[in-house]
């Protein structure tokens, strides 16, 4: 790290203490961060794929999905929100062990600020409002201080995650903050790509469902179908998979990512599936309007 000095105008300054003070960021961090703004804009470094999305102003509320793990499935303009925001909140179970969604936020965008926030999805409903209301509590005060504050979480931010509640109660504090996502890919994406499958039909239903009780009417109805947080004994899934002759299911373990293990349903063993995984059940037969390419 080399050390510089420059001289800023008495207001400029003013103006940087405050905004320090207000946001719990250093000066040196806050100058540190324009300068890298402004050179990712020029020069023969600043290429296409580093371009910024359209239209965050600060301070804005951004949930921004990054996929099921692998960096390389983070879209250019999620990467682009990481790099841009001014801290990037990734909610853990511990806020000392750094998820998932953080390692991909590390990974596409080394210098972004991070900040954990531990938030319970196990436990009892008051226990999920908690949590939710003090995740609001930090996402309301950076947002006052005038930041452009992303939430990264996996894959895409409007199935399954603590946003659209985030949302919702950020909203309900402060009705004229901008609050928008980034879409990310799903698992299920991930899963039916690496295992080969078609995921839909026309005329036939896509369904994602997170209880392995939903399993059999959906498999009865010929719908191809997503179990996600498939923590259960893979036994059960087998059990019914064999009732309905859907036995082309497969069980994406890590998909994505180091350790992937991509099996058919029949194959999984007996034990538990691990709970970052996702049962995909491909559109069983032909389409039922039209052809399918
Ligand atoms: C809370 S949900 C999050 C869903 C996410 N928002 C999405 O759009 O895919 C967590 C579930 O997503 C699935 N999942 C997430 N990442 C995964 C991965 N890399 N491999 C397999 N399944 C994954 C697992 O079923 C996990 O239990």
């Amino acid at each position: 790290v080399h050390k510089s000095s420059i001289y800023l105008p008495v207001a400029l300054k003013a103006e940087l203490t405050g905004l320090a003070a207000r946001s719990g960021r250093s000066e040196a961090e806050l100058v540190r961060q324009a300068i890298e703004r402004l050179l990712a804009g020029a020069g023969p470094q600043a290429r296409a794929e580093d371009a910024r999305p359209p239209g965050y102003e600060r301070p804005s509320l951004v949930g921004v999905g990054v996929g099921p793990g692998d960096p390389g499935l983070v879209t250019r303009r999620a990467h682009a929100v990481l790099r841009d925001a001014d801290r990037v909140i990734v909610t853990t179970t511990d806020e000392h062990s750094v998820g998932r969604a953080e390692m991909v936020v590390r990974a596409v965008a080394p210098t972004t600020r991070i900040q954990r926030v531990p938030f319970t999805i196990t436990g009892d409903a008051d226990a999920r409002m908690h949590s939710l209301t003090d995740l609001s509590e930090v996402v309301v005060a950076a947002t006052d201080a005038g930041e452009l504050v992303a939430v990264a979480v996996l894959g895409d931010p409007s199935q399954r995650t603590v946003f659209p509640d985030l949302a919702d109660e950020v909203r309900r504090q402060r009705s004229a903050l901008p609050v928008v996502t980034e879409p990310g890919i799903a698992s299920y994406q991930a899963a039916a790509a690496g295992a080969g499958v078609r995921l839909g039909l026309p005329g036939r239903a896509l369904v994602v469902v997170d209880r392995a009780e939903d399993l059999d009417r959906h498999l009865a109805g010929g719908d191809a179908v997503v179990l996600y947080k498939a923590s259960t004994d893979a036994a059960t899934v087998q059990a019914i998979a064999r009732d309905h002759g859907r036995e082309d299911g497969v069980v994406a373990e890590l998909a994505g990512l180091p350790g992937e293990r991509i099996v058919a349903v029949a194959d999984a063993g007996d034990g538990p599936i691990a709970y970052l995984a996702t049962v995909v059940f491909p559109s069983p037969g032909p389409s039922l309007v039209g052809g399918s390419p």
